[in-house]
């Protein structure tokens, strides 16, 4: 339907342990407590805007194991249209073992699985469901070639493409940055996009104005807590939106949550620099709670008690 996102992206299933701090090589320390749950950062992002009231398809791949079967069930109840989310027998559901220390920050070992069979093919064979869209959404945890495609089907169908290159990889192919419309990284995925070394704001500025030159109309990059800049073709001037300082106890997928909030809005016609503000709002409210999906805010709660976070 003309306000659907579509996501064709990852499904990961999340094991998180909460600890004091990271192990050394070698070393084991004790988690204080563990949390199972969906993730994935192409579920994240599609969960994130069907909470926000958007309408929301996912173009996915699990395997026929438990945790795919929990995946799946979790993105219905969050009111994603699963119907393009295959199981296959070629391999399992993803997995990332999580660590959290005290700090709320994480390390990360994902192992993909299924979705490193989400290729062009399988684009092509759900060509009706993108080019039948608003906008599709993609990340970096599926075959590089498939978010080609999925791209590809979208631009000769005046489809909107949204590209969060994350996690970053120096070795991405960037000619896909000519399929893009919108990008949205954080400093790392920004250098290794770029080039140019990130170490303040002026740096980020900098990278910014670089990835619209190479083809994208905006390039978003989100700095925690320092904010986030926006720079669009045509324009010398990039913005730069603050956030509130939170107490956050688990960041992990708040890039996703950012993400997800900014297209829900940005199909509902909102402007680039509201949708951020809001996006940056609802995404610091999520790492205020565990877990990722399980600590984004439904719009009616954000009603409720932050309305002001609303556009
Ligand atoms: O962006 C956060 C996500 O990245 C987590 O949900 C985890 O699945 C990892 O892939
Ligand atoms: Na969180």
């Amino acid at each position: 339907s003309y306000d659907r996102i579509v996501v064709f992206g990852s499904i990961v299933q999340d094991l998180v342990s909460y600890t004091d701090r990271f192990p050394r090589p070698g070393e084991s320390v004790r988690g204080n407590d563990f949390k199972s749950g969906s993730g994935g950062k192409g579920a994240n992002q599609a969960v994130a805007a069907a909470r926000l009231g958007a309408n929301v398809a996912m173009i996915g791949l699990v395997g026929e194991d438990m945790f795919g079967d929990s995946n799946i069930k979790g993105l219905t109840e969050n009111g994603v249209d699963t119907s393009c989310v295959g199981k296959t027998k070629e391999s399992h559901t993803a997995t990332a073992t999580i660590t959290v220390n005290k700090e709320a920050e994480n390390s990360i070992v994902v192992t993909l699985g299924a979705n490193l069979l989400l290729t062009p093919e399988v684009a092509d064979a759900n060509s009706s469901i993108i080019s039948n869209s608003k906008m599709v959404m993609c990340q970096g945890e599926i075959d590089e070639k498939g978010n080609r495609r999925a791209f590809e089907i979208a631009r000769k169908n005046k489809v909107i493409t949204f590209l969060n290159p994350a996690p970053g990889d120096p070795n991405m192919d960037k000619t896909i940055l000519d399929l893009v419309d919108i990008i949205c990284t954080n400093e790392n995925e920004a250098e290794f996009i770029t080039g140019i070394p990130q170490n303040n704001v002026e740096d980020a500025k900098k990278a910014a104005l670089e990835m619209v030159k190479m083809g994208p109309k905006h390039a978003i990059i989100t700095l925690g807590a320092k904010g986030v800049l926006l720079a669009s073709k045509g324009q010398n001037e990039i913005e730069h939106i603050s956030v509130d300082k939170v107490e956050a106890i688990d960041t992990t997928g708040a890039g996703d949550c950012f993400c997800g909030t900014f297209a829900a809005h940005h199909v509902a016609g909102v402007s680039m620099i509201d949708a951020i503000r809001s996006a940056a709002k609802i995404a610091a409210l999520s790492v205020t709670r565990h877990g990722t999906q399980s600590s984004y805010w439904k719009l009616d709660e954000i009603k409720e008690k932050h309305p002001d976070f609303l556009p």
